[in-house]
């Protein structure tokens, strides 16, 4: 795997000084940038404005952002250093960015997913504390801070190649071919998460076993993921058969039969295998359908909400006007709806691809991914 593309660099020289940088996805390919993220304002920022994007990487660079914002803020090591050791304020004070952090995206479930679990290490760490102990709460939490962001960023790797192995064997089960031909939106790659990727992982892991024959990638509009990061990625990693298509193209490829699989991944699935994923992935999962192309879905368990039933109640984020306009040619006080994300429903994906396995359809063609989950974690 290619080291240019690192979406983050992290750092900790002495085990109590993070610090963290991103790469501004918003001036690549042309540039690569690495801004500072000094505290939470500017973590939120950076999620918020899209210059770092993609589930995984949202919830990742949360967390880390935390993380540095309470061990090397000025402003927030003064306002908790002037606090009282009360559990309930140190934690409250915490909580607080927590939610603030949450705000920031609502579509894609790792985020709140990553906040809950460390609230959870939050809670543990405090009941461990022995009455006896001279350590306080605040260096307790914050310390508890810092291992969990650690722990999230190791764990998105791994994770990432575990759905690498998995995806690839599932795509050459269901085609039934030596070599494959795949066609992805979005983009799902190392710049979506801590490294590897999930459906461009997948595909990376058939290039390393030479069983991928080619990867066409959809433009993704508006936000063009597709053309500004995973053309960037299927360059940069020299992935076979790489090429560019416009979004409107993707039926067309079906039709003259260049393509055996679509792989794409999720900001959030439902109990049910209802999948939010980037707009457009609705559409490219009719139009596989139809072809009788096998529509797979790569996302790591921390992106399943067995939570919510089906995909009618996940919210759905819908972006700025100006944001279509000035990535279009229309005119400039043109009104517009600009949905960030869409829902593919379960009934149109041949199997959601995880870390610790595929959730596949049972006989009555149902994916259940509550069972998968509740059997896995
Ligand atoms: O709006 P974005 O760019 O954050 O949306 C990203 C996507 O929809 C990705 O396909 C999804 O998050 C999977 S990332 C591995």
């Amino acid at each position: 795997m290619s080291m240019n593309l690192q979406s983050l660099k992290y750092s900790n020289t002495d085990g109590s000084n993070p610090r963290l940088q991103v790469l501004d996805q918003l001036v690549l390919p042309n540039e690569k940038v690495y801004l500072d993220v000094p505290t939470v304002q500017d973590a939120y920022t950076v999620i918020r404005t899209m210059q770092i994007r993609g589930a995984p990487l949202i919830a990742i660079v949360a967390v880390l952002g935390l993380s540095v914002d309470l061990h090397t803020c000025p402003k927030t090591i003064q306002e908790y250093n002037q606090m009282d050791d009360n559990d309930q304020q140190v934690l409250s004070y915490i909580r607080e960015k927590m939610e603030y952090l949450k705000s920031s995206r609502p579509t894609a479930v790792n985020l709140s997913n990553a906040l809950e679990e460390l609230d959870q290490a939050l809670i543990k760490a405090m009941s461990k504390k022995d009455e006896t102990t001279t350590v306080s709460t605040k260096d307790i939490l914050k310390k508890a801070v810092l291992d969990y962001s650690e722990f999230l960023l190791e764990r998105d790797v791994s994770d990432n190649r575990a759905i690498g192995e998995f995806g690839a064997q599932a795509i050459l089960n269901a085609t039934k071919k030596e070599k494959v031909n795949l066609v992805t939106i979005c983009n799902t790659g190392s710049l979506a998460t801590a490294g590897y990727g999930t459906a461009l992982g997948v595909a990376r892991s058939l290039q390393q076993r030479n069983q991928l024959e080619s990867i066409t990638a959809l433009e993704t509009r508006p936000y063009n993921q597709g053309s500004r990061l995973t053309a960037f990625e299927i360059l940069e990693e020299q992935m076979p058969g790489g090429r560019l298509i416009c979004d409107s193209a993707a039926a067309a490829l079906m039709q003259t039969k260049q393509v055996d699989a679509c792989i794409v991944g999720a900001d959030r699935v439902c109990a049910n295998g209802d999948t939010a994923n980037k707009i457009g992935t609705y559409q490219l999962s009719i139009v596989a359908a139809y072809h009788k192309v096998p529509f797979f879905v790569a996302a790591p368990i921390t992106s399943l909400d067995i939570n919510l039933e089906s995909g009618s109640s996940i919210p759905i984020e819908e972006r700025s006007s100006e944001e279509l306009i000035s990535t279009s040619q229309a005119p400039s006080h043109m009104p517009c709806w600009n949905p960030a994300f869409d829902v593919t429903p379960a009934c149109n994906i041949s199997g959601i691809i995880t870390e610790k396995g595929v959730v596949e359809p049972d006989q009555d063609g149902k994916l259940n991914v509550k069972a998968f989950v509740e059997k896995h974690t």
